[in-house]
């Protein structure tokens, strides 16, 4: 794990077995003179020959370096439009370069930056440091590297930063938990996991907690999530946290996640070819524990429900089949068409349930389709509501989160692909506008609160390399939930 402190020392002056300066396009002397002479010119050189331009990702590891810290890295941000998104990334890629080198520790400089700056820079950095190493063996002691431990911003006014430290480390610690939770394997990233990592979160950082197992969702009711629970063995469970920020009885943000723990597809059974990635299918359950984890250090003055379905889609003796038809929490029919849609099955009857919490939004997050990756690939997620006002809100918050998303219609006219000979609606539409039709479906539990629905099947995690972010888990849509979060108290 990495720790991030701030300090105002030269960074000119300062011991580090690795030095990092951020620059921009073309970059001049102007903020790294002293650090230019300290190291003897060996940045003005780098910059006459043009061996650094300071393009956005482009690194460049100075090793042996005579005076000064022992090695230099630059690295490029190229124009920053935005200079928070800019610092992040450069972070983010800084961080993960750091880790690979296993210098153990690092210090971070870029002249003048805001506390807001600061946050970014700590998000950056933890991000990049992470990874999942729980269940590789030791390597021989001659192999093995240091882990990054300990990383260090250099700011002129630390007193002002402590905020956007502190915030940016919350931030950091809770997208790594959602990473961390995605990237364990099904065999151990069980529904109780989930709910173990909910009661620790809740114990840790006070908050309310309620667990239902397959007893109590009968008794509620839930035959549609108990459809999909139906075919594993595995005890399933509905978790519910509950952090109250905010004033009593003021309405609470209220977050869903679909939390598939593995998803088979059922009876009507996925391709072997890379099925393993249905590890992921809990992603949204996942940045729903990752957002917790965030507010509850960061405390902000808000109330916020997390509400979270997780089971094992399984093809066994007692799993449901096509054509069967299940009754929601809400009393509505369903005709399962294909018992690979059962993400949708299971929210339908958390979307329900959610009434009792008389929440001032709902935002779900799924892995929900195929669909949504054929129709936005791994760049945005899909963004789903009725009402433009929260779309906007959400888009701007996944924007400022650097989480980007972007709107589907939900259109009544979708209506006629999820209609049913024999029940109220069927869970599959089929393949024409599939990412359309599962949030029409999924409209169909909605009642009573202003809702939006997002799709971040390939958002959520990547099957390749993304510079800044390695094969894996992306902590999606952990930093879209905790700025939208944010934006309803400012
Ligand atoms: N978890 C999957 C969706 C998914 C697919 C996520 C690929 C990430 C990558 C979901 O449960 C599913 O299987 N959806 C089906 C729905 C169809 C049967 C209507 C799909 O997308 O194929
Ligand atoms: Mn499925
Ligand atoms: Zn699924």
């Amino acid at each position: 794990m990495l720790t991030v402190n701030i300090n105002s020392a030269n960074p000119a002056e300062i011991g580090t077995a690795l030095l990092v300066v951020a620059l921009v396009e073309n970059p001049t002397l102007a903020g790294i003179a002293a650090l230019d002479t300290a190291t003897g010119g060996v940045l003005t050189r780098t910059i006459e020959m043009k061996d650094f331009r300071g393009a956005r990702d482009e690194m460049l590891h100075l090793t042996g370096v005579l005076r000064g810290p022992r090695r230099l890295l630059l690295v490029g941000m190229g124009t920053v439009p935005d200079r928070r998104a800019a610092f992040r990334r450069a972070a983010t890629l800084a961080a993960r370069t750091a880790q690979r080198l296993g210098v153990g520790e690092m210090v971070w400089y870029a002249g003048q930056i805001t506390p807001e700056e600061t946050e970014s820079i700590s998000i950056g950095l933890i991000a990049g440091a992470w990874e999942y190493a729980d269940l590789k063996s030791e390597l021989p002691e001659a192999e093995r590297r240091k882990p990054l431990e300990r990383a260090t911003i250099l700011t002129s006014n630390t007193d002002d930063s402590r905020r956007g430290l502190a915030d940016g480390v919350a931030i950091g610690e809770g997208q790594s938990l959602a990473r961390k939770l995605a990237m364990m394997p099904g065999n151990l990233c069980t529904p109780e996991y989930l709910a173990q990592t909910a009661s620790d979160i809740a114990r840790r950082l006070g908050m309310g907690i309620t667990v239902l197992g397959r007893r109590e969702l009968e008794a509620e009711k839930m035959g549609s999530f108990l459809a999909v629970a139906q075919g594993t063995p595995q005890d399933p469970k509905l978790i519910v946290l509950e952090y109250k920020g905010g004033k009593p009885g003021a309405k609470p943000v209220t977050l869903v996640g679909k939390g598939l723990c593995f998803d088979t597809g059922g009876i009507s059974i996925k391709p072997a070819q890379r099925m393993e990635f249905m590890k992921f299918d809990m992603c949204g359950a996942a940045a729903v524990l990752g957002t917790f984890e965030a507010i509850g250090r960061m405390k902000p003055e808000i109330n916020v429900v997390g509400i979270i379905g997780a089971t094992t889609n399984m093809p066994s003796g007692t799993a449901m089949n096509p054509g069967d038809v299940v009754r929601s929490h809400i009393g509505k029919t369903i005709e399962i068409i294909n018992t690979d849609a059962e993400g949708r099955l299971v929210l339908a009857d958390l979307l329900s349930y959610a009434r009792r919490y008389e929440p001032d939004v709902v935002i779900d997050a799924a892995t929900l389709t195929g669909a949504c990756v054929i129709a936005l690939g791994h760049t945005a997620t899909g963004v789903f509501s009725s009402d433009d006002a929260i779309s906007a809100e959400i888009l701007a918050a996944g924007k400022r989160a650097g989480e980007p998303g972007w709107p589907l219609p939900l259109w009544d006219d979708y209506k006629e692909l999820i209609k049913s000979d024999v029940a109220d609606v069927k869970n599959s539409g089929g393949r024409p506008a599939g990412a359309v039709t599962a949030a029409m479906f999924l409209k169909e539990f909605v009642a009573g609160y202003p809702w939006i629905h997002l799709d971040i099947a390939g958002t959520a995690y990547s099957e390749t390399d993304l510079v800044t972010i390695p094969k894996g888990p992306t902590g999606v849509p952990t930093g879209t939930f905790i700025e939208f979060i944010r934006g309803r108290v400012r």
